[in-house]
């Protein structure tokens, strides 16, 4: 098929390289240029408008929404380029309110729009190991379908309102910030209180972090390792404000998010916005009077 991929950071490098080598068409265009030619085997556009023409899918994988809105909608945005008929799969961590903007847009010119945000991190999205979560008209997303297999193990189908798979996403994000959140707790309290952190890694891990995500970030806080990171603690915070800001516009209280919303802040105010995002346990632990 032929593919327009925009955003090449480290969750878009990997998936483009998936498509090439799963053997379609594929265009790329990245703000910073160089990363555009790193991806052997694809085409490396100068503008997102020159990226998508004759494609027949776009996939974008940028920041969040001021990144997203403005390579899709802005002065120079890639949606007045798209030809009629052609499909946009929004794959970033983005806002329903802006993917219900994104649908009518497209919708307006004639084009597809599916939301597709995904679980997995760049290691993941290297082994195609990614899990999507499409949301859009059901001819949409079925010609998205071999794309998302490229990168992915698993699509769950959503239903046909983009905006419910960014809901879900959200979901999925706050739980794991939560759960770092309570490990980078339970750590520093294990640490204050004589617990070797391998000690209390042993046994939460076994007896009850089942699953490789818990698992994985129990592992990362007892080492303290949060370089380098694989999803920086700065997307976190963006993560936690779009969920308190969708959680606001539907009258939701989530009094978690909020007191998470403080730690991320503090850690990008501390200039800790490059480290993953479980280095808010590192927070954690200074607040201890731990080092971090
Ligand atoms: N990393 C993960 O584990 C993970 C997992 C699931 C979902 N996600 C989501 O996937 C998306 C990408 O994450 P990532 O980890 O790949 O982030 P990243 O490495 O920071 O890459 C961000 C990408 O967005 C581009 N970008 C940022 N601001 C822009 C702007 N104003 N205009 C145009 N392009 C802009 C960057 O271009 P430059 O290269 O020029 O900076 C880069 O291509 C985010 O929405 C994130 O929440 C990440």
């Amino acid at each position: 098929m032929r593919v327009a991929f925009l955003g090449l950071g480290q969750m878009g490098s990997p998936m483009a390289r998936r498509l090439v080598s799963a053997g379609h068409e594929v265009a790329v265009w990245n703000r910073s240029r160089e990363k555009a030619r790193e991806i052997e085997g694809a085409r490396a556009e100068d503008t997102p408008a020159d990226a998508v023409r004759g494609a027949e899918v776009v996939m974008t994988m940028l920041a969040d929404d001021a990144a997203a809105q403005e390579v899709a909608l802005g002065a120079d945005g890639f949606a007045a380029a798209m030809a009629e008929g052609a499909v946009h799969a929004s794959m970033s961590t983005i806002s329903p309110a802006l993917s219900r903007r994104l649908a009518e847009e497209h919708a307006r010119r004639g084009q597809g729009y599916v939301a597709a945000p995904v679980f997995g991190r760049p290691e993941a999205a290297e082994g195609g190991k990614l899990r999507v979560l499409a949301a859009g008209p059901k001819e949409a997303v079925k010609r998205c379908l071999p794309l998302f297999d490229a990168v992915a193990q698993q699509t769950f189908d959503l239903g046909e309102d983009p905006p419910a798979a960014n809901v879900v996403k959200l979901c999925g994000n706050f739980i794991i910030a939560s759960m770092i959140e309570t490990l980078g707790e339970v750590f520093a309290l294990g640490r204050k209180s004589g617990v070797a952190p391998e000690a209390l890694l042993d046994v939460l891990g076994t007896a009850l972090l089942s699953g490789p995500i818990l698992a994985g970030y129990a592992k990362t806080i007892a080492e303290s390792r949060y370089e380098p990171a694989g999803f920086k603690l700065r997307l976190g915070l963006k993560d936690v404000r779009l969920v308190l800001a969708t959680a606001d516009a539907a009258e939701v209280p989530m009094p978690v998010a909020s007191a998470l919303h403080d730690r991320y802040l503090a850690g990008v105010a501390q200039g800790l916005g490059d480290l993953d995002w479980s280095g808010i346990a590192r927070l954690a632990a200074e607040s201890a009077g731990l080092d971090g």
